[in-house]
């Protein structure tokens, strides 16, 4: 997501949880060429054997053990830079074709037929291979499927401005052919790509291309199917619902399909004024504001002002009909979940998976799998001051379902039935996760709120979590996990309502930083924390944070805690995923912190095991805040790979099986142009990928890319 503060950053977590409240641990105790020379990348069809999907003795088909690249220096140059010797192509940006009817991308606002093309902004991405015969497989490496999301748009006083001709409308009503459009650019796609063994392209007329929009059927799975707080006028018996939406990170499951988290939706939905005296003693109240959207809210884009038809309708939250059956008051609760698809069948619908809860869901990670264990996934919850959730499978992992006739029945086995736990933080550097469902009696007898079921708890998952007393984190974004020794990696973006008096021995840094000779405060650069536990479905773990983001200048006793320098000091971690190929973990940057030194960025690293560094006690004021600080890092542990182009956030990462191309995906290049401007290049923050040559007109398109080393090797060697 962008770092534009009216995007992101909601903060209503006003839950009087702080760090470890005496109290309540009582309680809980219970229970196209962008830069380098010529390409000659050999991809060829190497089928080694990948073992993706997990194991429980995994090691890499190609282990990078040292990052043998020279390190990309930060810029603020409107392109992509690459390492030498490797070279980046887009191969699928905003707009593209996805069918052969569709015509190429225009770029002048112009374009129809969104639901035919690649989608705004994105985000993350996830390889599922073919064969030669088109069968899916975990060993080619030539020919795939790139399933990704498609986050958002660039937008400025409601409209998606580069997608319409002069820039759009700003004022209320908006016009419904503007909105149908800005509807399609939002959700899911798939694209085949495939390589000659020179170079890698999308194939337009594939038939497994297919998009997901906020307007496809979906099905509500796990324990809130069903619920009374999801009956509305589209289903009046709370099973179905309509679309995806503000889809951020991705992961993939032990059974080969892929996930999508639903993040900042809340902010796409109105509500009147006057909503919450017409709802009168609905416990909804509490959680809509505790969701973020009080009574009076505008939403983003004025999507509800279009006309009566209920394309439009349903984005408009407020209890105005008789009854639920009547208007859609709990259209927003039908959001905020992790959902399923099969990637290879585009003709089974979209899953939403409530029993991983209802949050602002970054991606999901899978713990590494073992035969009769239960499969466990850690999501983040990006807000300021959410929590860390990990979902245990009831059924066990049988090893016949890492390749299974049936994806998403696959799906329906380890996703709708299990415990969904919350992460608490001790001084120590230890942590519990917290149980929450109605037999832990802190929820069942919960005074905060009234939770029925696990329905409830599905629904109103961040609320349970405020009940028992979870950790308010510096918004997490990504999980990884360490295929070589199964620790969890979770970045924490930034948080800028972190103060010296809530820094916690977690969460431990806040501090004053400049941009461009302005303030910036709380923990303005974020880090990534670092969980380790015996078996992933076990409630206690340990923990330290593997690095600290900093600007290299930066204090080494107080805000450098990780020994970063120029060849590898970064800010704002947000996309975090270990390459199943080679080990490296691949960080990305969402920053708005550093960009007046440089745009976004993408990083390899080596990371070493928790633990391997020492306490650390940071003075505030008159307190000390210890916290566990992971080795410092040299350019031999962590490197800069890649910068990207101007305004652009760097988001998902995927690789071939046999780690020699990557790819990469670019959102938002050019979001600071300004709407007025639209019409005129010179003043556009930036021109890419245009300006690298891929395609038609100057406006900047999010893309995706893929980078090859020129001599054909595994990238990061
Ligand atoms: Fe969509 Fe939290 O980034
Ligand atoms: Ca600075
Ligand atoms: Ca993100
Ligand atoms: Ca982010």
């Amino acid at each position: 997501m962008s770092n534009q503060p009216y995007f992101n950053n909601e903060d209503s977590n006003t839950s009087a949880n702080t760090h470890f409240d005496s109290v309540l641990s009582a309680r809980l105790s219970r229970r196209n060429l962008l830069r380098g020379s010529a390409s000659v990348a050999g991809v060829g069809a190497l089928g080694s054997a990948a073992a993706l999907g997990g194991c429980a003795t995994f090691s890499p088909v190609s282990p990078v053990n040292t990052l043998g690249f020279a390190p990309v220096a930060k810029t603020m140059a409107d392109q992509v830079s690459v390492p030498a010797g490797y070279t980046a192509r887009v191969i699928c940006a905003l707009g593209d074709p996805l069918n052969a009817a569709t015509p190429a991308y225009k770029n002048d606002g112009t374009d129809t037929d969104f639901g035919n093309r690649a989608g705004d902004h994105h985000d993350g991405i996830e390889w599922f291979g073919l064969d030669a015969s088109g069968q899916a497989s975990d060993t080619f490496s030539s020919r795939g499927l790139l399933a990704m999301n498609h986050e958002a748009t660039t937008d400025e006083k409601l409209s998606s401005f580069f997608i319409h001709a002069n820039g759009g409308t700003s004022t209320l009503p908006r016009p419904a052919a503007e909105i149908d459009k800005e509807l399609m650019i939002h959700g899911i796609a798939v694209v085949e790509v495939q390589t000659d063994g020179k170079a890698w392209a999308a194939k337009p007329g594939s038939a497994f291309n297919r998009r997901v929009t906020t307007m496809t059927p979906t099905v509500i799975h796990g324990p809130a199917r069903g619920s009374e707080h999801l009956v509305t006028k589209y289903s009046a018996d709370g099973t179905q619902a309509r679309g995806t939406l503000n889809n951020c990170g991705t992961g993939r499951t032990p059974w080969g399909t892929f996930i999508s988290g639903e993040e900042n939706w809340f902010g796409y939905f109105f509500r009147d004024a006057k909503d919450d005296d017409a709802r009168k003693k609905d416990k909804q109240v509490q959680a809509l504001n505790r969701y973020g959207r009080k009574a009076g809210a505008a939403s983003r884009h004025g999507w509800e002002s279009g006309g009566a038809s209920d394309t439009y309708a349903r984005w408009n939250n407020s209890a105005i009909g008789a009854s639920a059956k009547d208007d859609f008051r709990n259209e927003m609760n039908t959001f905020g979940y992790i959902v399923e698809i099969d990637p290879y069948d585009k003709s089974q619908a979209l899953r939403k998976r409530s029993a991983l809860g209802r949050l602002g869901h970054e991606n999901a990670t899978f713990a590494r799998v073992s035969a009769g264990q239960p499969v466990v996934a850690y999501m983040g919850d990006d807000s300021r001051g959410e929590y860390i959730y990990k979902f245990v499978s009831d059924a066990k992992w049988d090893t016949a379902d890492a390749k299974p006739g049936n994806r998403l029945a696959a799906g329906d086995k380890y996703l709708d039935k299990g415990t969904l736990y919350v992460a608490r933080f001790k001084d120590d550097g230890s942590g519990e996760w917290i149980k929450l469902s109605m037999d832990n009696p802190v929820i069942a007898n919960s005074s905060y709120f009234e939770f029925k079921n696990d329905a409830d708890i599905a629904i109103f998952t961040r609320l349970a979590a405020d009940a028992v007393g979870a950790t308010k984190m510096d918004r997490p974004e990504w999980a990884g996990v360490n295929p070589k020794n199964g620790e969890v990696y979770i970045t924490l973006t930034n948080n800028s309502n972190r103060t010296p008096a809530s820094a916690d021995a977690a969460n431990p840094r806040s501090y004053t930083d400049l941009k461009a000779g302005k303030e910036q405060k709380g923990n303005v650069n974020g880090h990534i924390v670092r969980l380790a536990e015996k078996n992933p479905a076990d409630a206690a773990f340990q923990w330290d944070i593997y690095l600290f983001g900093a600007q290299a200048d930066a204090d080494r006793s107080t805000i450098n805690l990780s020994n970063l320098s120029d060849e590898n000091d970064l800010s704002s971690p947000d996309g975090l995923v270990f390459s199943k190929a080679t080990g490296v973990c691949w960080i990305q940057t969402d920053d708005g912190a550093y960009t007046d030194t440089t745009n976004c960025m993408l990083l390899a690293a080596l990371p070493g095991q928790r633990g391997d560094g020492g306490s650390k006690a940071l003075k505030h004021g008159e307190r000390t805040v210890t916290t566990h600080v992971g080795k410092p890092q040299t350019p031999a542990t962590l490197k800069r790979f890649l910068v990207g182009p101007k305004g652009a956030e760097i988001t998902g990462i995927t690789e071939t099986p046999d780690g020699r191309a990557i790819f990469v995906n670019i959102q938002h290049a050019g979001e600071n142009t300004k709407m007025a401007d639209v019409n005129d290049p010179s003043k556009f923050e930036s021109q890419w990928p245009s300006n690298a040559g891929y395609g038609a007109g100057r406006r900047p398109r999010s893309a995706t890319i893929v980078i090859t080393k020129n001599d054909g090797g595994v990238i990061g060697s």
